[in-house]
Formats: structure tokens, sequence, C-alpha cells
């Protein structure tokens, strides 16, 4: 562990459990054609392994939304900054996103979705703080169930850094480490393998 910051998930764990989600995906939607909606920035390096991952045929969309509040105190409003290209009426939806937290964002998120009338919908995270849920949501792939810690890398960030650490980290003072932007830099230099 390297200061202020322990290594929670390696590259390895990552990608086995990835591979695990993939191959269950693949297994429900045997003879359907998933559409995978990522809400975007976080989910983005998660979806392009889980996509990989998917052994059926899949089609890809992407949200953009921007929250009110703050981490610590979340709102759970939400506006649609940029909107899905497809119409999901009828289709079999997966929503992939990178953490689920208080659940506010995405249980927000699944109301406008549903109100499209898809044939299913689905939810695919790879983190799962379920010790902070205050919206109950049924959550059907889960990577790991996270502790309640603030979490870095593979996608997740600490003022838009560090997304491409291929890692996860969690972090003890993130408002500290949001003010250093070198903080991490050793674990990306240290590569996969941290
Ligand atoms: P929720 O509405 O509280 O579930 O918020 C989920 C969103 O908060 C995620 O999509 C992330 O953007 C952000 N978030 C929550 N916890 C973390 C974390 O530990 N690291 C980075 N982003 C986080
Ligand atoms: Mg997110």
């Amino acid at each position: 562990m390297r200061e202020g910051a322990e290594l929670l998930y390696t590259a390895r764990e990552i990608r086995d459990r990835v591979r695990e989600l993939g191959a269950a995906i693949t297994r429900d939607y045997a003879g359907r054609e998933p559409v995978l909606v990522s809400v975007l920035k976080g989910s983005a390096v998660f979806l392009a392994d889980l996509l990989l991952a998917i052994g059926v045929k899949a089609r890809v969309d992407f949200m953009s939304i921007s929250t009110y509040g703050s981490d610590s105190q979340p709102s759970g409003v939400v506006r649609i900054m940029k909107d899905l290209d497809q119409d999901i009426g009828g289709e079999d939806v997966i929503v992939v996103e990178d953490i689920v937290d208080t659940g506010l964002t995405l249980s927000y998120l699944l109301s406008v979705l549903q109100a499209r009338r898809p044939a299913s919908i689905e939810v695919c995270t790879l983190l799962d703080k379920s010790v902070r849920r205050i919206t109950p949501l049924e959550i059907r792939y889960r990577g790991f169930d996270c502790p309640d810690r603030f979490v870095v890398g593979y996608g997740l960030d600490i003022s838009e850094r560090y997304r491409n650490l291929p890692l996860i980290l969690a972090v003890d003072d993130p408002a500290a480490l949001a003010e250093d932007p070198d903080a991490l830099l050793p674990f990306l230099e240290a590569g996969p393998e941290g």
C-alpha cells in the first residue's frame, strides 16, 4: 500500500470477474440481442471489456447525465446531457454502470428508460456499494460488493484523473488527493500488476 491509497481489486481480478459477468449475460440472453446502455464517462472502460466478453449479438448506446448535489450529498436529480441515439422501445436493455452508490442516480435513470417501454431492463454494475443504498434497486449483474470507501481506477475518476488506472484503489482522503494531481502517479507507473 502506497500512501493514502489501498489496492482493492487487481487488474487480473477485474478481468476474471468481467469475463464471468460476460458469460452470465451470454447465457441469459441466448437468442436475443441486448442493447447495452452505458452511462458516461465512468462506465466506458468496463463497458468495453464487458462487451468483448459477451458472445451474443449486442448493440451499444451511450447516455450522459449530470447529477445535482455532490458525492456526499446526492440529490437524485439528474439532467440528461446526451440522450440515447436509438429508440429502446421493445428492446432488451442492460444498463451498464461503473458503480452504484446511494442508487439515486440509477433509480432516476431507470424510471426514464422504463417510460420508453423496453421489452426488459436489467442492471449490470462493476461495483456495488450496497451499504450506502438509499433507493432499493434490483441489480441483476454485479462485479464486486464494494466497501464504503472512495474508489478510483478502471474508469472511475478523482477530479477527472486516473480513469486509466488498470486496477481499482480505495483512497482515504479523496478531497486531499483531488488537490494533488500526482498523488496516484506511482500506481500508474507501476502498470497492471500494481
Ligand atoms: P449514486 O446516485 O449515489 O448511486 O451515484 C453513483 C455515481 O456516483 C457513480 O456513477 C459515480 O459517478 C459516483 N460515485 C459514487 N461513489 C464513487 C466512488 O467511490 N468513486 C468515484 N465515483 C463515485
Ligand atoms: Mg457514473
